[in-house]
């Protein structure tokens, strides 16, 4: 059998009882180590805590050689390890469906995932469109289909979560080239770099879908014990420290209800200037159109 077994948010001890009973029973256990990570935790602590080896999968191993992860898992238990949900903003489904293609049973064992922990920043769940990623900017790459998304979400008034990237085990242009196997020290995207990169898009595209005036909550440590909010303009997070990651942000709907406001105005540092962000940025929600349907085409 394949255990996908989410570890939480943060402690070793955020796995579920039926999880770490999983990992404990498991032949191998593997812990993905590259779209997220355990905050309080690293290997060494997890095998301390399991009383098992952990073997660490990087992108490579994940993506190209699932089928070792998968072997011999017809007859023995694996586990396959994922910070928050196993199926929470990180969807290992190409893993499942090649288990499926080896006729290997899994079972999917749940935790918090940031997608939902978001909720104690005071937003209802209800009211978030699509999640967005945002990638790190180059000198030539700076990928912007984030910002069709938030436009789409902004019309409708939803909020956006964005999480922010995470580089590990990547290697420089040069030693690339080079063939080097020399990696890069891990980085991880903070909420100030990711409101200055999406200023940057708004000043290219000028469409609008958001602004330096637009109400946003910077959410950083989700789970551990440092958790904090930050609810400000986006030019004001665009300077914020929020100190260690991960990080991530949220981009308000621009019809914020009442009950939301004054949950999150606790994490304003300014709560005039956040009380008067948010209602200007209403002024700007207009109703979609509903659909013209003609009913004498075909
Ligand atoms: C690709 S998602 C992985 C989601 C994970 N599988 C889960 O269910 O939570 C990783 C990104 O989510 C955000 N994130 C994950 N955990 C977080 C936390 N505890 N606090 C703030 N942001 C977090 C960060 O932006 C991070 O780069």
């Amino acid at each position: 059998m394949l255990y996908l077994i989410g570890l939480g948010l943060s402690d070793v001890s955020d796995i579920t009882v039926r999880g770490l009973d999983t990992v404990r029973k498991c032949k191998r256990v593997y812990l993905e180590a590259y779209t997220s990570i355990l905050m309080a935790a690293d290997q060494e602590s997890l095998e301390k805590y399991y009383g098992r080896e952990v073997i660490l999968a990087d992108r490579e191993l994940v993506e190209g050689g699932s089928d070792d992860i998968l072997a011999g898992a017809q007859t023995d238990d694996i586990a396959f390890l994922v910070v928050g949900d196993p199926l929470g903003a990180t969807t290992h489904t190409d893993l499942i469906l090649r288990a499926r293609e080896l006729n290997i049973p899994y079972n999917i064992i749940h935790n918090a995932s940031v997608m939902n922990a978001v909720g104690a920043c005071g937003l209802q769940l209800y009211n978030f469109g699509q999640t967005v990623s945002l990638v790190f900017f180059t000198d030539s790459w700076k990928p912007e289909s984030f910002y069709d998304k938030v436009l789409e979400n902004r019309q409708l008034g939803l909020h956006t979560l964005l999480l922010l990237d995470i580089k590990v085990k990547e290697q420089s242009i040069e030693n690339m080239a080079r063939g080097r196997l020399i990696y890069e020290p891990p980085r991880y995207m903070s909420i100030a770099t990711a409101a200055q990169q999406m200023l940057e898009i708004e000043e290219s595209r000028k469409e609008g879908a958001y602004g330096p005036e637009t109400p946003c909550i910077g959410v950083s440590r989700l789970g551990a014990p440092t958790q904090a909010f930050r609810a400000d303009t986006l030019e004001q997070l665009a300077e914020y420290d929020a100190g260690e990651p991960l990080h991530s942000l949220i981009i308000l709907g621009n019809r914020v209800h009442d009950l939301e406001t004054d949950f999150i105005a606790a994490f304003a540092p300014d709560q005039e200037r956040l009380r008067k962000a948010i209602k200007d940025d209403a002024q700007n929600f207009k109703k979609p159109e509903p659909p013209i349907v003609n009913m004498y085409d075909d």
